[in-house]
């Protein structure tokens, strides 16, 4: 706690980012390395990102985006893919009243209807929890692709060509932006 403090007060706060994004990896690896099973990497994972959302909240940034589960992830074992979604169920249900004191509201970005229903479940009612709060916005990417994303926000635009609501000719790369899970951000 006090090392995580020391950290924090040498960050030019003038300097900070609006958006930081974080691609968690290597969990498995760094398990492995201590000749742990690689959901104790998971397990530490979580831990991680209490602290990095607890840190980023406490700097005042804007948005942080944790790529937490790639659309390539649903080919693991099944046993592990049952343990990250119960993990991130966990999570969910034990740090919401924390990221509610920190007045962090919480978004979900990825092919959400593809995950669990229970996780799904869990999911609406923690964002419903924090959606007044104006601090941090914590984004998690969730069965996640970046082609995917295009694709969906591709066939979208091409809708309202269709309709007759937008010509070819107007699109441009404030249209393709306006039109991807991260719109709002
Ligand atoms: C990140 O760690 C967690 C998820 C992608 C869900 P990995 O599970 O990818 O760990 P490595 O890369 O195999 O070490
Ligand atoms: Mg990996």
């Amino acid at each position: 706690m006090m090392e995580k403090n020391k950290l924090i007060d040498t960050i030019d706060k003038s300097k900070l980012p609006k958006h930081i994004a974080i691609i968690m990896d290597g969990n498995g690896r760094w398990a492995q390395q201590r000749g742990e099973q690689r959901v104790y990497g998971h397990n530490n994972g979580v831990q991680s990102v209490r602290e990095t959302a607890e840190a980023a909240a406490e700097l005042g940034v804007k948005y942080v985006t944790l790529y937490a589960f790639s659309t390539e992830n649903w080919n693991r074992p099944k046993d592990e893919v049952d343990t990250l979604m119960k993990y991130l169920i966990n999570y969910l249900k034990s740090e919401t009243p924390d990221l509610n004191k920190n007045n962090v509201r919480l978004e979900a970005i990825g092919q959400i209807y593809r995950l669990p229903e229970n996780v799904q479940e869990q999911l609406r009612k923690s964002i419903a929890t924090l959606s007044k709060n104006n601090g941090l916005t914590l984004v998690l990417a969730l069965s996640y692709g970046g082609r995917n994303e295009i694709v969906e926000g591709v066939r979208a635009i091409a809708e309202k060509v269709r309709r007759g609501q937008l010509e070819p000719a107007d699109i441009t790369e404030q249209t393709v932006s306006q039109h991807l899970w991260t719109r709002a951000m």
